[in-house]
């Protein structure tokens, strides 16, 4: 693909994601020398602009990557723009590919052009895009890749709906669906973890592990978001989504082999044994002034901003074992993990009664922290050092910011290389994304339908009152987990 023309088209240029995520990673990708020498950029909205306006709208979030400021230029000489009336509007896109993409790649020595469309915009506009990209757009000497965004629906009829719009005109191999938590490096380190180190598939199930606590806490509200959040909730935001990708990867069974399709096979395979839910599973909370957002107009909203869910998984490896999946926004930090409680050990024959307790009271864990400053540590229980006999806790940790040469990137931008590379592992396949929205659609129409208000939490805080309470009954374990190091 080196040697080959590539033609992006970022669909949706001008709004955020495009700008805060999508342009900084291509920039990264230009910078590495990832992107072919023969590379195009055509960002594609609704607003008129000029190429040059349209380089001066980057610019500053460009500037924001800390890249050198030659290469930002260079990069910014390969991005041009197009407007159209609308984003199914047939005749602009026929000028940008006929006067701007053909041209390009026609001019390049390469007999392969590929092209990437990336689709930064709201899920009802996914129709029209698909529609023009297929009459106007597919490549006729290289591949044709069509990235989307979540949400992928709102349930799963409105999920089933999009499937079904975006299969009228492109296959699977054509579609990369992103959910940017499988970009994540302790994310893209599980399959190598888990499975590249014989002693964990022994240990790795119920006999030794007594619960799975999935947490996703932000520090600041809706911020301005008020408008979409209030439509979707934490829910569909990030548990059924990152959180959920995050969980079938901890749990699934080894994949066949490396292929994309068996990483997501054994994937799905979690998905299909996982219990749907209810509201029995849930806690729900709303952090207090949530409502005062502008932007949401219904102030009498019962759209949940914290929610923790038990999940079951009725595999053999799993049954038995709670899955805890949180997640909250205006929490009292940023961070996402994976905490894995083992359970205590049985006592050796000569222990003494106080060790008999400590080690009952300080069961081992690991943690897998996703960020901020990712790295793995577990909390195990070793001897005190020196003359005393007794039982003290010790860790060991693995950080990445000790690595030599540590290089970082974020999600997108692997993401999007792994696009370009045409690995399809990491992306959302269409039965995937069904058999998750199965799992969530129940509990999401409840909690639509019955109007049950969540719990109020302080902005700030560790969200509602009984949080504790209620990870106790469903860890069926009253000690708080120790995350940290
Ligand atoms: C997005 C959600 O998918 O993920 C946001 O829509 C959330 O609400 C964001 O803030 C979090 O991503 P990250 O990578 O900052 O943890």
């Amino acid at each position: 693909w080196y040697q080959q023309t590539l033609s992006v088209v970022v669909v949706g240029a001008s709004g955020d994601l495009a700008k805060r995520k999508t342009y900084p990673s291509l920039l990264k990708l230009f910078e590495e020398n990832l992107l072919p020498t023969d590379s195009i950029i055509y960002g594609y909205a609704r607003s008129c602009k000029s190429h040059e306006e349209f380089r001066r709208h980057l610019l500053p979030h460009l500037k924001k990557t800390g890249t050198n400021e030659i290469i930002v230029k260079d990069f910014l000489s390969k991005c041009y723009y197009h407007s159209g009336k609308t984003y199914g509007d047939k005749s602009a896109y026929a000028d940008m590919i006929g006067d701007g993409l053909v041209p390009f790649e026609e001019s390049t020595k390469n007999t392969v052009s590929n092209r990437l469309f990336y689709l930064a915009v709201p899920p009802d506009v996914f129709g029209e895009s698909g529609v023009v990209i297929k009459t106007h757009g597919m490549s006729t000497t290289g591949w044709t890749r069509v990235v989307i965004e979540k949400p992928f629906g709102r349930d799963l009829e409105s999920c089933d709906a999009l499937l079904q719009t975006l299969s009228e005109n492109f296959e699977e191999h054509h579609l990369y669906r992103i959910d940017h938590y499988l970009g994540k490096e302790i994310v893209q380190n599980m399959l190598m973890f888990r499975f590249s180190n014989s002693f964990w598939e022994p240990i790795w199930n119920s006999d030794t592990i007594e619960s799975v606590v999935i947490t996703f806490k932000e520090p600041f509200g809706t911020d301005g978001r008020g408008g979409y959040f209030d439509k979707y909730g934490i829910i569909r935001d990030i548990l059924q989504n990152h959180l959920l990708q995050v969980a079938t990867l901890f749990a699934m069974e080894p994949p066949k082999n490396e292929d994309a399709d068996a990483i997501r096979d054994a994937k799905v395979e979690v998905l299909k044994n996982m219990e749907i839910l209810s509201l029995q599973d849930c806690l729900l909370g709303q952090y207090d002034g949530y409502s005062d957002d502008p932007t949401i107009t219904n102030k009498d909203t019962n759209c949940p901003t914290y929610a923790a869910i038990r999940c079951k998984i009725n595999t053999p490896r799993w049954t038995g074992v709670p899955f805890i999946l949180q997640a909250g926004k205006a929490m009292d930090e940023k961070v996402c993990d994976i905490q894995v409680r083992f359970k205590p050990a049985k006592s050796f024959p000569s222990m003494r009664r106080s060790s008999k307790n400590f080690f009952e009271n300080a069961p081992a864990e690991m943690v897998m922290r996703l960020q901020p400053d990712p790295c793995i540590f577990l909390n195990l229980n070793i001897k005190s050092p020196g003359l005393s006999t007794m039982p003290t806790r010790g860790n060991m940790v693995m950080r990445y910011e000790d690595m030599p040469n540590l290089s970082n990137p974020d999600a997108y931008t692997r993401l999007l290389l792994d696009v370009i590379r045409g690995k399809q592992g990491s992306f959302v396949r269409d039965d995937e994304l069904r058999f998750s929205w199965q799992i969530f659609t129940p509990l999401l129409h409840d909690i639509d339908d019955t109007k049950v208000r969540p719990l109020p939490y302080r902005y700030g805080s560790s969200g509602p009152a009984n949080r504790e309470a209620w990870m106790a009954e469903m860890t069926k374990s009253v000690l708080p987990l120790q995350a940290s190091l």
